[in-house]
């Protein structure tokens, strides 16, 4: 599959107080057609300055960035590509069907039948003549992804399309995401929050501070390594034996919980929970929170850099 973007150690300097700070710093990122590409990283990682540089608003002070095979920046991609900022702004005296309109004739388009199509797609035909003023937080973000339509783009860039909805309207931008893929579309989706990506990401990058912590699929870096099974009937003495063998094991309101390494005989652990008559409830792998891998890609991060 061919590359939707490719970057070669992108770096943006600012100045601040402290002087010169590399906020990007020597980015190398590849994201595959037809993929959902999620970047993720804490408040300030760099991520919203990396978008940038990728549709060309800014310039990156040193390295590459190649966007469906052209140096960013190229007017010949946009036609291609669409942006939905972080913050989007509105008139907010203008109403869902008046935005597409608007911004449809920046394209040159006047065509009311997709306008239309696309206010059903993100559920918004009910509510199109209502003014955005009178729009939920999360009614605005679809407007902003039927607005990020109009093109019919090849790669989408969603900066952080999530940021302070409630869990209703993560579902239905997840879901709006999804389509996206199936209909042969790249996105790149911005967050700070694992859970608005988790379930959908086809690979990661994770940043902070302006540089790649991890890149590769999110099941891969949070793979926790252990697996949980709780079970109920059990005895202390079945758990004792479990113990034994190498097993973590606690009781819970009467149920065992057994946490045993992923390389471990689960299955035959199962066999002998039903053998002592023990009723299975839940098996699941444990996955590491954002944050701890966070902690760790940081710290290996830093020692790699005190030991050159
Ligand atoms: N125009 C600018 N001038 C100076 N510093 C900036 C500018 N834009 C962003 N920064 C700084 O760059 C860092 C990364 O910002 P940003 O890319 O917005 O992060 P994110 O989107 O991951 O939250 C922050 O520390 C921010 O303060
Ligand atoms: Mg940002």
């Amino acid at each position: 599959m061919a590359a939707a973007i490719e970057t070669q150690n992108l770096t943006k300097t600012y100045k601040n107080r402290s002087g010169k700070v590399n906020v990007v710093d020597q980015l190398n990122l590849s994201v595959e057609e037809g993929e959902i590409f999620g970047f993720l990283g804490p408040n300030g990682a760099g991520k919203t300055t990396t978008i940038k540089m990728l549709l060309g608003i800014i310039y990156p002070s040193a390295g590459q960035a190649q966007v469906l095979g052209k140096e960013a920046g190229d007017i010949g991609i946009h036609r291609s590509i669409s942006y939905l900022p972080e913050k989007p702004y509105y008139y907010e005296h203008m109403t869902g069907m008046e935005i597409l309109k608007f911004y449809g004739a920046l394209f040159g388009l006047s065509d009311t039948a997709m306008y239309q199509r696309l206010l059903e797609r993100v559920n918004l035909a009910g509510d199109q003549h209502k003014t955005i003023s009178q729009y939920s937080k999360g009614m605005q973000q679809r407007i902003g992804l039927a607005q990020s339509l109009l093109n019919d783009p090849k790669l989408l860039f969603l900066d952080e399309p999530t940021g302070g909805l409630d869990p209703i309207a993560h579902i239905e931008i997840r879901d709006l995401i999804l389509q996206f893929r199936e209909e042969g579309k790249t996105v790149f989706i911005s967050s700070h929050a694992l859970s608005d990506v988790e379930r959908i990401c086809d690979r990661v990058a994770i940043i902070n501070k302006g540089k790649i912590a991890a890149q590769g699929k999110l099941d891969d870096l949070l793979r926790g390594g252990r697996i949980e099974i709780i079970a109920d009937n059990l005895t202390s003495e079945f758990a004792q034996g479990l113990k034994l063998n190498g097993a973590t094991t606690s009781f819970n309101a009467g149920r065992l919980i057994v946490d045993i390494d992923e390389a471990e005989d689960f299955n035959g652990l199962i066999d002998g929970i039903r053998n002592a008559k023990g009723k299975v409830v839940s098996v699941l792998p444990r996955r590491r929170r954002l944050e701890d891998l966070f902690v760790e890609t940081v710290r290996n991060l830093q020692s790699q850099g005190a030991s050159k």
